[in-house]
């Protein structure tokens, strides 16, 4: 018997620590109303992956009574303290252990995990950007294949996989092209994503075939040009629906922006948006 349309709600970059107190709120009393049927949370969960900031955000996670997965993002692997950011990079996770990088069986519909968060990278330095190890793909392409044939998928990511910036080919994900070509051959709904901390909605063009690339904004202050925003995202049969719900009522092509720009990084001033919404400022401003 066909089921009957799936509803996600894909949240991104909360970082806890520069939390929107008043966007979570409501994030979560959507959740809590219109309990959507899955909650995939794209990484950057803390700032700067303090104790303090993981209690809270494990707080908030759990308290959210429906199937989440939770991506690992740039900014939860200990940025201070050295030796547990090299031997034990995901010990703060303790607390949602089980939620981490975990895989969500739906209806004919699996959300299979892709790590692009590396503790360290040797080609450059600093590390924010993405890296698809070749580890980290094999295990992402045998989830994907151990699903019956016909099974729609949805891969999580942090980093958008887009491996060159389109305007002057700067490297932003290590192996991204490659990867989206092995999606795509798979042909898998979408790639989700975040780290970018506005939505987009763009479909790549592989040797493989098109893919989707689905990312959410933040639901931080640390905004970039468009208000704080998650996706609810609809599948009914083979459709993928959009939609990045905000409180500012800015409609979602308004949101989505056109290319996958590089990181994101705080405005000027607190509170400052540093771009008008829609579109992608060439540099981001210095950083105080
Ligand atoms: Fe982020
Ligand atoms: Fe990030």
């Amino acid at each position: 018997m066909p089921c009957g349309p799936i509803k996600l709600f894909h949240l991104s970059d909360i970082h806890f620590g520069l939390e929107d107190q008043r966007a979570i709120d409501w994030v979560r009393d959507c959740i809590a109303r219109e309990r959507p049927d899955a909650v995939a949370i794209t990484g950057d969960l803390t700032m700067r992956a303090r104790h303090r900031e993981f209690r809270a955000a494990c707080e908030w996670i759990t308290a959210l009574d429906v199937p989440v997965t939770v991506e690992v993002g740039n900014h939860d692997i200990p940025y201070f303290n050295l030796y547990q950011r090299f031997f034990a990079p995901y010990q703060r996770f303790k607390k949602i252990e089980k939620l981490v990088e975990t895989q969500l069986d739906l209806p004919d519909l699996a959300i299979v995990p892709l790590r692009t968060t590396t503790r360290a990278q040797y080609q450059r330095f600093p590390w924010s950007n993405g890296w698809v190890t070749e580890r980290a793909l094999d295990h992402c392409l045998e989830a994907i294949d151990a699903h019956p044939e016909g099974t729609r998928i949805l891969v999580t990511a942090h980093h958008p996989l887009t491996e060159r910036r389109e305007r002057d080919g700067k490297l932003l994900t290590i192996n991204g092209t490659s990867t989206m070509e092995a999606l795509a051959g798979r042909k898998v709904m979408a790639i989700l994503s975040g780290h970018i901390h506005d939505p987009f909605d763009l479909t790549a063009d592989t040797a493989a075939g098109p893919l989707r690339m689905v990312g959410a904004g933040t639901l931080s202050r640390r905004i970039r040009s468009t208000p704080p925003s998650f996706n609810e995202i609809t599948i009914d049969g083979d459709t993928l629906h959009v939609e990045a719900r905000n409180l500012e009522r800015v409609a979602t092509p308004a949101m989505q922006i056109p290319e996958v720009p590089e990181n994101a990084l705080p405005p000027r001033e607190p509170g400052e948006p540093i771009s008008a919404v829609g579109t992608v400022p060439p540099e981001d401003p210095p950083v105080h």
